[in-house]
């Protein structure tokens, strides 16, 4: 008999076994074995049976969705941090509150963050190629050969002073960049002063004045091709874009079409704007880094988010706010 006073809880993706073992402690748990991506239909089916749905990025929750939900789905507690997947607005309306996993994975992004600025400045994944290519019929040290650009002194542009944009202004100043940034309002100068951050009002006059560019911001309505062609072509050609946040902030085309046509120096893409689809040019480009959106992917992150997960369905349950509530208005 399934025991009514615990929520029954869909995961949509297979989590960590510790994670999923606490799970099925806790609650009535249904998880996905074999982790394959839910259909639509699947998804549709789960939200008509469980109390609570637990879905990650790979999880499109559109309106039409939440509209066809049963009357037990009362909470979305998202796996991760973004929640662009997710209509919240229509959650909200239909009573469905929707929560999601911040701060755990904010070192580790920026730890990407910065690993794709290096591999990108410093050609690290054509250097490991060639090695793996040629084996020991590389050519050989040369004074003028796999030359890349030193990260001290160059001028970093964050979009989005957030967490993640912040841990990444550490680890820069760390590696003696000047950090610059734009953000829909000023962060408080005490965090200013530690970071040694510029503020640009202007996004495209930053833009036009940066060696590197790292996206950093949330996907939303307000964001989507933030990043279009017309600020694209503001972006000096010598300088690099990274993106760990969201493919679609980027006008994706445009930036493969600059790319291909040498107008800007490199790019590291963590993320893609039609996920998990890869624009066709920019691998056939030699400057681009691309990476199957790893960001958060330490054993150490997704525990955590995980922990995050139990804790916010655990709150809700017991009739509290649970800590990570995602609002209209936050977006
Ligand atoms: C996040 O947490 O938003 C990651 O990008 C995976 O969804």
């Amino acid at each position: 008999m399934p025991d009514t006073t615990r929520p029954f809880v869909i995961i949509t993706r297979k989590l960590p076994d510790a994670v999923e073992t606490r799970m099925c402690e806790l609650f009535e748990t249904r998880l996905n074995v074999d982790d394959h991506p839910f259909s639509r239909e699947e998804l549709a089916a789960a939200m008509a049976e469980a109390d609570v749905l637990v879905p990650t990025v790979t999880d499109r929750i559109d309106a039409d969705l939440i509209e066809q939900a049963g009357k037990r789905l009362k909470l979305i507690a998202n796996f991760g941090v973004g929640v662009d997947h997710i209509d919240v607005e229509a959650a909200t309306a239909h009573g469905i509150t929707v929560t999601n996993t911040p701060d755990v994975l904010t070192e580790d992004t920026a730890d990407m963050t910065m690993a794709l600025i290096l591999a990108v400045m410093r050609r690290l994944v054509e250097g490991a190629d060639i090695i793996r290519r040629e084996g020991n019929r590389w050519p050989g040290w040369s004074p003028t050969w796999m030359l890349g650009r030193r990260l001290g002194g160059k001028r970093l542009g964050i979009i989005g002073m957030g967490r993640i944009g912040q841990a990444l202004a550490r680890r820069a100043r760390a590696f003696g960049m000047q950090v610059h940034y734009h953000n829909r309002r000023r962060v408080h100068p005490d965090i200013e002063a530690e970071l040694g951050a510029t503020y640009w009002e202007s996004l495209d006059q930053m833009l036009s004045r940066m060696d590197v560019i790292s996206v950093n911001c949330p996907h939303t309505p307000a964001t989507y091709h933030l990043l279009s062609a017309r600020r694209l072509k503001l972006i000096q050609p010598h300088a690099i874009i990274v993106n760990t946040a969201r493919g679609e902030i980027i006008d994706e085309d445009a930036l493969a079409q600059m790319l291909a046509d040498g107008r800007i120096a490199g790019v590291g893409l963590d993320v893609f704007e039609h996920e998990p689809a890869v624009n066709p040019k920019l691998l056939e480009c030699r400057n681009a880094v691309l990476l199957p959106h790893m960001g958060s992917a330490t054993h150490e992150a997704r525990h955590e988010m995980g922990e995050k997960v139990i804790v916010n369905i655990r709150a809700f349950w017991d009739g509290h706010t649970p800590p990570d509530q995602v609002l209209p208005e936050m977006l």
